[in-house]
């Protein structure tokens, strides 16, 4: 039997389906979203409980934008609402110990919400037991020529030479600068796509999908998403 492979260190989950799964029920897609952000406290929850070490959740692209701005102005005050609530839930947080960090521009996000993620991550600075990453107008196109730009005024600056430039460097002016890539990459609704999420930290993730919409995600598709990533041959361009 083929060796299975331990617990992904690193699990990104694209929250996709809660525009359908209000429409199945009739409801406004607004419904679909609050459910969503429901679900994505359980599954914290229980990845942390798992040992996960980080979890990186999409919730809004830079592509997302082109929604009405009905839905949009929904969606930001369902994460006004969130992340006054986890300022409030710091003794949850405590006992959870998420050290918190929002990927993605600041600029184009309301001011007040950006000053609640600057406190949210602050305040969990110090915490070790998992970091949660919220890809917040998150763009993985965006983020590569941000980091692009940075390396470009550094050359500028006299201070880096062009063949110096390594995957490294380029990593590291990455969002996830520090952070090991993902190994599994989890997308509900029945899409194949990756929608620029993560795309070049996920080069080498295994995939999993399934036709469960994300409000209706539960911990147990979290196992079988494990456990299918467990039966996985990761090969890294070796030969087998
Ligand atoms: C994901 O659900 C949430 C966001 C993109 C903000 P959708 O809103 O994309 O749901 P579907 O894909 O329309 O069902
Ligand atoms: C990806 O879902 C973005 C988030 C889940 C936040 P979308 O619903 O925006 O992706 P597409 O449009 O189906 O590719
Ligand atoms: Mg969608």
């Amino acid at each position: 039997m083929r060796e299975t492979n331990s617990l992904p260190r690193h699990i990104a989950v694209i929250m996709d389906g809660n525009g359908r799964w209000a429409k199945k029920r009739g409801l406004p897609r607004t419904e679909g979203h609050k459910q969503g952000a429901e679900v994505f406290r359980r599954i914290c929850r229980y990845a942390s409980d798992l040992g996960i070490e980080y979890l990186s959740f999409y919730a809004f692209s830079t592509e997302n934008w082109k929604r009405s701005a009905q839905e949009v102005d929904a969606i930001m005050d369902l994460l006004r609402h969130y992340l006054a609530e986890m300022e409030e839930r710091e003794d949850e947080n405590k006992e959870g110990g998420y050290r918190i960090r929002f990927l993605g521009a600041r600029e184009g996000m309301p001011q007040d919400i950006v000053r609640l993620m600057d406190e949210v991550e602050e305040r969990s600075a110090d915490k070790t037991r998992m970091f949660v990453n919220l890809c917040v107008n998150y763009g993985g196109r965006d983020e590569i020529v941000r980091a692009a730009r940075t390396l470009a005024e550094r050359v500028q600056a006299g201070t880096l030479q062009p063949q110096d430039i390594t995957e490294r460097l380029l990593s590291d002016a990455l969002y996830t600068a520090g952070q090991p890539d993902p190994d599994l990459v989890i997308r509900p609704s029945g899409e194949f796509r990756l929608s620029n999420f993560l795309i070049w930290q996920s080069a080498y993730a295994e995939f999993w999908y399934d036709d469960v919409l994300w409000p209706d995600f539960t911990p147990a598709d979290l196992d079988r998403a494990i456990e299918a990533y467990q039966n996985r041959d990761r090969r890294f361009g070796n030969a087998k």
